[in-house]
């Protein structure tokens, strides 16, 4: 989705947010553009297409000597990826620039408005009702315009806001997008993400909704939407530039994906001491859980895929019932949830909209709600009773893995506590399972040395059109999974389908070279699956089976076979799904595909 970084500093601006752009283009954009001061006047240069066409029309940002500006990389919403609706835009005389991300729900009526009072706009976007918004409400005070714009305004909006007549000064804002605020000795900066403040600092502050910050070279001011001044304390982030760098690697999301031992290491290894689950963030306690009489996962993408693992899991474990739902229909579905629910919320960036607003659904009617997130200090961090972060590091790949990996471990270890708290299950078992939790991290990096013999594995399938990923249970958890992460990198249609119900239509696509890739690794449903396996093969489908070696699977009965370690069947999932990763991965390299960032996708997805 769309990035935003601001600098006010001690030096020219123009090439820090050009890195800062750069770091922020994993997101997701079709434009960008900066706005700096040149004569007295706010100059405004922007592109369609990628930052390097920016950085050509602009040489790279060198001709500039203005220390404040604001940049922004757009990801189309209203109006079509061109130079005119590129951000930042300005207000019809000039006297201010603003860059936006989110959406101003009330845009066509304030444009309707604005237009009779004889503003033109230039572009078809909501952004720009804001900056003449700011034009027309302008009372020589930048700060009191600036709060009297947003109290105006609805929807959900990030904004930086530059004024022809404050040259060293900025105005961020921050209302169900995210922004944070960087410090340091040579200027001060916002950003949607960290990355793209990391070249010039580590210190952050993190902003809450409905907060407005002012920006000089040497200070940094929080105030709530009554002008209020609030203190805030300044974080250090723990990853330094080279976290969210490739490193050697040819992509993030290889990269990332061989990342997940250490990932599922540092996520695993404070949560277990002595033998004991320590869920640090979360007290639920014995007489809270005994009241749940049901169990919602929410989430969106890969992450609703973790839920449906997790329904699988917490169901064995806890004998509760669980739904694994869509954020984006569980919000409009007139869920039925009370304060007897427990709501789980999975987000790896703790912004996506539809995730957000259905924590927000949850929590209103009661329920209470408990977020398994990656980005420390997002909307869903704040907004959940309780947060246990997945210490996955940045994720910059659009399609994930490491969080979605490491997602997985905590829902392990969620269900684990519920079920050892209820009683459900024996101090044993607990230990067993800790035990083997803890082994996962050492089976993957097992896992990932194979990936040379599913490269090669990969070229064969390079050219398919079609795929279909089949497994029962969590094998189909998993094999969602592997779906969505094929289809959404090489651009292969692909499908995923519980093994017993493709003969209830699906079956009729299968034909001689079809692409199946089976999923054998819930050992009690191997034979169940291998019949699904052998009616596909019976109409010559391609069969590439994903097992254990002690499943007793014979070679003849597929095309190809590729044997993971075992571990407890609960489990699983952690382990099929990185060949999976790879076989994606390597798919799509053969294609020549942009594999961390795919055609129309964007790592946080802020609109519904
Ligand atoms: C797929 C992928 C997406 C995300 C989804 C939710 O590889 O990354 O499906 O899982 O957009 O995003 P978060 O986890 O940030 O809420």
């Amino acid at each position: 989705m769309c990035g935003i970084v601001g600098f006010t500093g001690k030096k020219p601006a123009a090439p820090i947010l050009l890195e800062g752009l750069a770091r922020l283009e994993y997101r997701g954009y079709d434009s960008a553009g900066i706005a700096v001061f040149k004569n007295d006047k706010i100059s405004v240069k922007k592109s369609c297409g990628k930052l390097q066409m920016l950085r050509d029309l602009i040489n790279d940002g060198v001709d500039f000597d203005s220390t404040v500006g604001i940049g922004h990389t757009r990801w189309a919403t209203h109006g079509k990826p061109s130079d005119e609706n590129s951000h930042p835009h300005r207000s019809q005389s000039g006297l201010f620039a603003i860059v936006h991300n989110g959406i101003i729900e009330n845009y066509a009526s304030l444009r309707k408005t604005l237009k009779k009072k004889g503003y033109t706009f230039l572009s078809e976007t909501d952004t720009e009702v804001v900056a003449h918004l700011l034009e027309e409400n302008y009372t020589g005070d930048f700060f009191e315009t600036v709060s009297k714009t947003i109290a105006m305004l609805e929807g959900s909006y990030a904004l930086g806001i530059l004024c022809k007549n404050n040259p060293d000064e900025m105005y961020a804002v921050r209302k169900s997008s995210p922004l944070i605020v960087g410090l340091s000795d040579e200027g001060n900066m916002v950003a949607s993400d960290i990355p793209a403040i990391l070249p010039v600092t580590r210190k952050i502050c993190y902003l809450n909704d409905n907060e407005i910050v002012h920006l000089t070279a040497d200070s940094v001011e929080i105030f709530d939407m009554d002008k209020n001044k609030i203190e805030r304390e300044v974080k250090t982030v723990e990853w330094d530039v080279s976290a969210a760098e490739k490193g050697g690697y040819e992509h993030f999301m290889i990269k990332e994906i061989m990342e997940q031992p250490k990932a599922l290491r540092e996520t695993i290894a404070p949560r277990i001491k002595d033998g004991q689950i320590h869920l640090d963030g979360i007290n639920l306690t014995k007489e809270q859980l005994e009241k749940v009489q049901r169990i919602n996962i929410i989430a969106c993408g890969s992450a609703y895929h973790v839920g449906v693992v997790g329904k699988y899991v917490i169901e064995q474990m806890c004998r509760i019932p669980v739904f694994a739902e869509i954020a984006s229909e569980f919000r409009y579905a007139d869920p039925i949830i009370d304060e007897n629910s427990l709501v789980i919320i999975i987000s790896q960036s703790g912004e996506t909209a539809d995730t957000l607003e259905a924590l927000r659904v949850a929590k209103k009617q009661g329920a209470t709600t408990l977020a398994i997130v990656n980005v420390v200090g997002s909307s869903i961090a704040n907004e959940a009773q309780h947060v246990l972060y997945t210490w996955a590091g940045p994720e910059i790949s659009v399609a994930t893995t490491k969080a979605y990996s490491t997602q997985l471990a905590l829902m392990y270890l969620i269900s684990l506590d519920i079920a050892q708290k209820l009683g459900r299950v024996d101090d044993k078992y607990v230990g067993k399972m800790l035990s083997s939790i803890e082994a996962l991290p050492e089976k993957v990096e097992k896992i990932l040395k194979i990936a040379p013999e599913i490269e090669e594995m990969a070229q064969r399938y390079a050219y398919l059109e079609h795929a279909y990923f089949l497994g029962r249970n969590l094998d189909y958890a998993v094999a969602l999974e592997a779906s969505l992460k094929l289809k959404e990198i090489s651009y292969i249609h692909s499908e995923a389908y519980a093994a017993g119900e493709l003969k209830h239509g699906t079956i009729s696509l299968i034909e001689t070279g079809t692409f199946v890739v089976g999923l054998a690794c819930t050992e009690r449903l191997v034979a169940k699956t291998m019949s699904n396996i052998k009616e596909v093969k019976a109409r010559g489908a391609e069969v590439l089976l994903l097992t254990c070696e002690d499943y007793g699977v014979h070679s003849e009965e597929v095309d190809h076979i590729l044997d993971i370690p075992t571990t407890h069947e609960l489990l699983m999932p952690s382990l099929e799904v990185v060949p999976l990763q790879l076989l994606g991965y390597y798919i799509a390299k053969a294609r020549n595909c942009d594999i961390d960032k795919p055609r129309n996708l964007a790592k946080s997805v802020t609109v519904e």
